[in-house]
């Protein structure tokens, strides 16, 4: 048998973790809901959830991945009990992964396209109306979207086939570093924008009155699921990078580090967003449309404006990169484990297939867009974030955790003395009856309500 790869230091376990859960979740999708639901309330009950729901499922997720040392594909395989059908579930992880790419390189591609755009000074000058304009009709391009959704495709296929040292962890670190770089400049231009303060305010004083108008049910479910999304979650993501790493670090103590660092630039990122949209007097619940459309008209009102939209936008690419690089890699070990395929040939194989997958939510916005699955206005890139965030995502962490704590699974005990080898935090035995009962029905009572609110 091949030996298995491993990651060259424990920052690089560390790094493309934070990579892997710092990405569009983490600097489009939380600013936006966070704005929906009325600022520092919401980010309240999304703390919250991280702690008591993201950390434990983490620790599972990474436990699993470095006792079975192998990607999901095959990792029910090695721990569940001879004739139970745990592995199935490992099936529905790697769709899920799929999945997720079938919208990110489409997002991902517009990225890089306002990176340039932007650079190129395409916005500067353009009236309000005009910078949204740029938008849609880019949305109405299919040939221009898929040109930047290939380059993002290849880009990151590049990089992984470079193998897992000298490609996805040396330019992960790089990307890394240079994204937390880019936020903090950013954080502090913005914070000094004059009128920056009301935006602040409305991020950090909870104003429970207003998430209460807009539906408690509501903002509760989507912290849970910003909660899932943002960790990476449900889907075995997370438990590859588990199977990388030595015994060294008990697995707490990691999870712990890596949820600290995603939060922080999910936090810091609103920073730069709320105040600047209060500084220029545009609503932030603008929604999917505000990084594309307020932003750009934020950065024009602005001195040196141009300089500071690359900037932002090269830090969106860097933060979605990382992300779809982590998942590639996963998606090229589960193929690798399936079918014993070298890794030049998964990157082969794997790039043709998920290009042709990305396919129909690119086309969803212009070509299919006849296609309405949730009503007026929606498109096939929501209907692929239901099945995903809605569905796979909690069902799966449902998965980990029960296979975690049955005694039909892999089983507590064997759970607890994975995650507790080596030095550091460890998984204290006492959450046993939290973590086999009262986590499970948290997660499936939330899944309910989701159901409920999209449809009835
Ligand atoms: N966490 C990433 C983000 O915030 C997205 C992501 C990567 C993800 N891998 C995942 C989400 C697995 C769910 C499951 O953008």
């Amino acid at each position: 048998m091949k030996n298995r790869e491993r990651f060259s230091s424990r920052l690089g376990f560390i790094l493309i973790s934070v990579g892997c859960a710092v990405g569009l979740g983490n600097v489009w999708r939380f600013p936006y809901i966070t704005g929906k639901y009325g600022g520092a309330a919401f980010v309240l009950i999304y703390l919250i959830f991280l702690a008591i729901l993201g950390l434990p499922i983490m620790v599972m997720e990474f436990a699993v991945g470095r006792a079975s040392q192998k990607s999901i594909a095959k990792s029910y395989h090695v721990l569940e009990p001879k004739g139970t059908k745990w592995h199935w579930a490992g099936y529905v992880a790697v769709a899920g992964n799929y999945m997720l790419m079938m919208f990110y390189t489409t997002i991902g591609g517009w990225m890089l396209a306002y990176t340039v755009k932007t650079a190129m000074g395409e916005f500067s000058g353009l009236s309000a109306e005009a910078v949204g304009g740029v938008f849609t009709s880019m949305l109405g391009q299919p040939g221009y979207m898929l040109f930047w959704m290939l380059v993002t495709v290849i880009l990151s296929f590049g990089v992984c086939s470079l193998g897992l040292q000298k490609g996805v962890e040396r330019i992960t670190k790089i990307m890394m570093s240079c994204l937390f770089l880019i936020l903090l400049v950013l954080c502090i231009r913005s914070v000094t924008l004059p009128g920056a303060m009301e935006g602040i305010r409305f991020y950090l004083v909870p104003d429970f009155q207003k998430m209460w108008e807009n539906g408690f049910a509501d903002a509760v479910f989507a912290a849970m699921g910003q909660a899932f999304f943002t960790l990476s979650l449900g889907i075995g993501a997370m438990s590859i990078f588990g199977s990388y790493i030595s015994k060294e670090r008990a697995l707490l103590g990691e999870s712990l580090n890596i949820c600290i660092l995603d939060t922080v630039v999910a936090l810091l990122s609103g920073l730069i967003i709320f105040p600047a949209c209060f500084a220029f007097q545009v609503n932030p619940g603008e929604g999917p449309g505000l990084v594309f459309v307020t932003l750009p008209n934020i950065f024009n009102q602005m001195a040196g404006g141009r300089l500071w939209g690359s900037l932002f936008f090269l830090f969106m690419s860097f933060a979605a990169l990382s992300t779809i690089i982590a998942v590639f890699e996963n998606i090229l070990s589960c193929t690798m484990d399936m079918f014993d395929w070298s890794r030049k040939k998964a990157v082969l194989i794997n790039a043709v297939l998920v290009t042709l997958l990305s396919l129909p939510c690119l086309l969803g916005f212009n070509l299919l867009s006849g296609f309405a699955p949730f009503g007026e206005g929606t498109t096939i890139q929501d209907l692929e974030d239901f099945i995903l965030s809605n569905n796979l995502l909690p069902l799966g962490s449902l998965v980990f955790l029960l296979f975690c704590t049955t005694r039909y699974g892999w089983g507590f005990q064997n759970f607890l003395k994975e995650a507790n080898t080596g030095t550091g935090l460890k998984f204290p035995a006492r959450l046993r009856f939290y973590v086999s009962y009262i986590l499970p029905l948290i997660v499936i009572f939330i899944f309910i309500l989701g159901y409920w609110q999209k449809f009835a």
